[in-house]
């Protein structure tokens, strides 16, 4: 623009002077639009540079608010807990088949939050292993930072784990176990073989104190090659054969109440007054359970004809208890997200966390039915149920 602006001058002082011709006149006329000329160039340069200087503070400015907001973001992200930047977690829970797995997918979800520096991708694989493989692989794919499974089965994983651990992305498992690779870095969840023999151990006890002789007991269990299913099933079986009981039959009802009330029915065909023990691999289980004892007339509960067991003890299973419908209750707890976040928070600052952290669970039962009892040597502590005490459960 100043250069454009010069050589018009130039040129009509060019023009003045050359139709002025070459007198004296004509030059004092060029050199007047000469100097006009150059007054006019100063002007429109010192113009452009206020333009340029102007332009470049606007910049200087806007540079220094965006910083100023990135640094005011990142200081609301440490104060929430995090290191500035967001993690990014995938789940791929088993589903949604009972209260146990609601708890445990609220837990996930309130301890991943956004509000806590997480960026939760969650996939409830409707019990359906193959779905669950394919979610583990999209998270691989999506690049997410830690990988967290509950393994519906406890076998199958060692393909897709040696994927997470080529891509660098650490698993951590919760509550079921894998049992055929050990490529993650942590498992987080409960003892379900103690919880087996606390059922077994606690029955002996109870049958003694009631003069019950003779246990002949129907079991329903879990999801089939659920590490939850095998280790109460084989929990429970070892004190039932070393005890001598009958354990008359097996069957799986999925971890879900429509199964268990399945399973009931059938049983209550089959051996209608040949059992005096039920035992549920999960608190849903055992309300459908009932309702098929219900409907075929069969009485359960303390004082009644057949000993009801459960497993999960969540706020619906210790409702049941304390209404005298089961008679003991064996807990898995299913808030293992704050630990599994301690894992995380203990790989991001460089730290190894511990391969197996065991949440610990407990027994309960009306006041009538709490006896002593022993698992492996170590003497058992029951909780009495009460108001109180389901209030304040999952
Ligand atoms: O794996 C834990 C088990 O799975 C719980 O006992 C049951 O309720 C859930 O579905």
């Amino acid at each position: 623009m100043k250069r454009k602006i010069l050589s018009v001058l130039l040129t009509a002082a060019f023009v003045a002077a050359t139709i002025a011709g070459c007198g004296g006149a004509a030059q004092q006329a060029a050199d007047t639009a000469a100097q006009t000329a150059d007054a006019a160039a100063d002007t429109a340069a010192a113009a452009e540079e206020k333009v340029e200087e102007t332009a470049d503070a606007a910049a200087d400015a806007a540079a220094d608010t965006a910083a100023t907001v990135e640094e005011a973001a990142e200081e609301v992200q440490e104060a929430a807990g995090g290191s500035g930047d967001v993690i990014n977690v995938g789940f791929a829970q088993v589903g949604h088949e009972s209260d146990w797995r609601t708890a445990s997918t609220k837990s996930a979800q309130d301890v991943f939050s956004e509000a806590n520096g997480y960026n939760l991708s969650f996939v409830d694989c409707d019990n359906d292993s193959a779905a669950q493989l394919e979610a583990v692989r999209g998270f691989i794919e999506q690049g997410v930072d830690y990988i967290i499974i509950d393994p519906i089965v406890s076998t199958g994983w060692d393909t897709v784990l040696t994927e997470c651990d080529d891509a660098g992305i650490p698993v951590i498992v919760i509550d079921r176990t894998i049992d055929d690779s050990d490529k993650y870095v942590s498992w987080v969840g409960s003892d379900f073989l103690t919880e087996g023999k606390a059922a077994g151990e606690w029955l002996k006890a109870y049958a003694e104190k009631q003069g019950i002789k003779e246990i002949n007991a129907l079991i329903i269990q879990g999801t089939t090659g659920s590490s939850a299913q095998i280790g109460r099933t084989d929990g429970f079986s070892e004190i039932a054969d070393r005890e001598g009981w009958t354990i008359l039959d097996k069957q799986t009802g999925d971890f879900t109440e429509e199964g268990g009330q399945q399973v009931m029915e059938s049983y209550c065909k089959s051996y209608a007054g040949k059992f005096n023990v039920v035992v549920c691999e999960n608190d849903n289980e055992a309300f459908g359970a009932m309702t098929a004892m219900d409907n075929a007339g069969v009485k359960y509960g303390p004082g009644n004809d057949v000993i009801l067991i459960s497993y999960d003890a969540c706020t619906a299973g210790l409702k049941e208890v304390q209404a005298g419908k089961i008679t003991a209750d064996f807990e898995c707890n299913p808030l293992a997200a704050p630990t599994v976040e301690g894992v995380i928070q203990t790989l991001q600052s460089g730290g190894t966390p511990e391969k197996q952290i065991l949440v610990p669970d407990n027994w309960y039962a009306l006041p009538d039915q709490i006896v002593d009892f022993s698992v492996d040597g170590n003497a058992q502590k029951m909780i009495e149920v009460t108001d109180e005490v389901i209030e304040a459960q999952y």
